[in-house]
């Protein structure tokens, strides 16, 4: 089933305008009806929580994500998603041509035809002794007053804080075809679909039921050095650093996690590995130390000779 990955994710909030501004804020472009966008076009909607547009209130917790839509190949894989589940539960075709069917544990999913569009922009290229990426010339560093802000590219994961993990892992694999790529004992699995080789695009958190919802959900960045450096920008101008920046063992992605308006925490991201169905799933213990490799510790500017404290 050649899912892809998240479109996008619909919330219903409290302030849509301070969530428009944090996601602004982040480095999404601002488009009509208050959805926001990555340079693929992969983003946020955002609407309040008593918008009559929005699927109902599912979750009787605090979460305020309410629907995740996947982008899917072709209307073959929608025909496909369709046989998959008709006769059994409710599935909607929307006007937009796109469905929508409710999982085995209560999130509202959508699925069209992906509105990703291709990027053309080169990673973040490194030199080292003995492999040299980056021509003579070009520099490492834009310290230009041109110099681009990093933007995010494309919506990379949601994770979900899941009180049946055993339920929904069995709902992903066995009816939408996502397989597992590492695992946490007793926490959850990192899930991709069968459309992408990133490591997830999916993760869940084992919690007890008053709190199922989102936790956070992430965009890829160029590199590293973006990632520092959007996060950098964005703590600057005055918004909570969460956890990060740091690197992750399992995917082996950079990350920076933000407090947001939506109820959940936003992560930057980048150099996420990639893989196929060779590829044998890691099992490991949820503790912290198997969850980064290091972590730095976000302070505002210092200077030798400063203030110490
Ligand atoms: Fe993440």
């Amino acid at each position: 089933m050649n899912i892809i990955g998240p479109d996008t994710l619909v919330f219903g909030v409290d302030d849509v305008e301070l969530c428009g501004q944090f996601l602004t804020a982040y480095g999404l472009n601002p488009v009509a009806d208050n959805r926001y966008e990555a340079l693929d076009g992969t983003g946020v909607v955002i609407r309040h929580q008593d918008d009559s547009s929005l699927p109902d209130k599912i979750l009787q917790t605090g979460n305020m994500l309410r629907k995740t839509i996947y982008g899917v190949a072709d209307q073959s894989v929608l025909d496909q998603i369709k046989r998959e589940f008709e006769g059994e539960r409710e599935i909607k075709q929307l006007v937009d041509g796109s469905l929508e069917v409710v999982d085995d544990v209560g999130f509202v999913l959508g699925f069209q035809i992906t509105v990703r569009k291709p990027i053309n922009l080169s990673a973040e290229r490194v030199n080292a002794p003995g492999s040299i990426h980056r021509p003579a010339n070009v520099t490492g560093v834009d310290v230009s007053p041109e110099a681009p802000t990093p933007k995010p590219r494309t919506l990379s994961h949601v994770v979900y804080f899941v009180p049946d993990i055993e339920k929904a892992e069995r709902f992903y694999t066995e009816r939408l075809g996502f397989r597992v790529s590492d695992r946490f004992e007793g926490m959850g699995p990192f899930l991709r679909p069968a459309g992408t080789f990133d490591h997830h695009t999916l993760f869940f958190i084992k919690t007890p039921p008053q709190i199922q919802g989102c936790e956070h959900f992430t965009f890829h960045m160029g590199g590293p050095s973006e990632v520092m450096s959007a996060g950098y920008a964005l703590a600057g101008k005055g918004y909570e650093s969460y956890w990060g920046p740091g690197r992750h063992q399992f995917g082996s992605n950079w990350f920076w996690y933000f407090n947001t308006p939506m109820g959940c925490h936003i992560e930057y991201d980048a150099d996420m590995d990639q893989h196929d169905d060779d590829w044998v799933p890691r099992v490991a213990p949820a503790i912290t130390d198997n969850s980064q490799i290091f972590l730095f510790q976000w302070r505002d500017k210092w200077a030798p000779g400063g203030p110490q404290n």
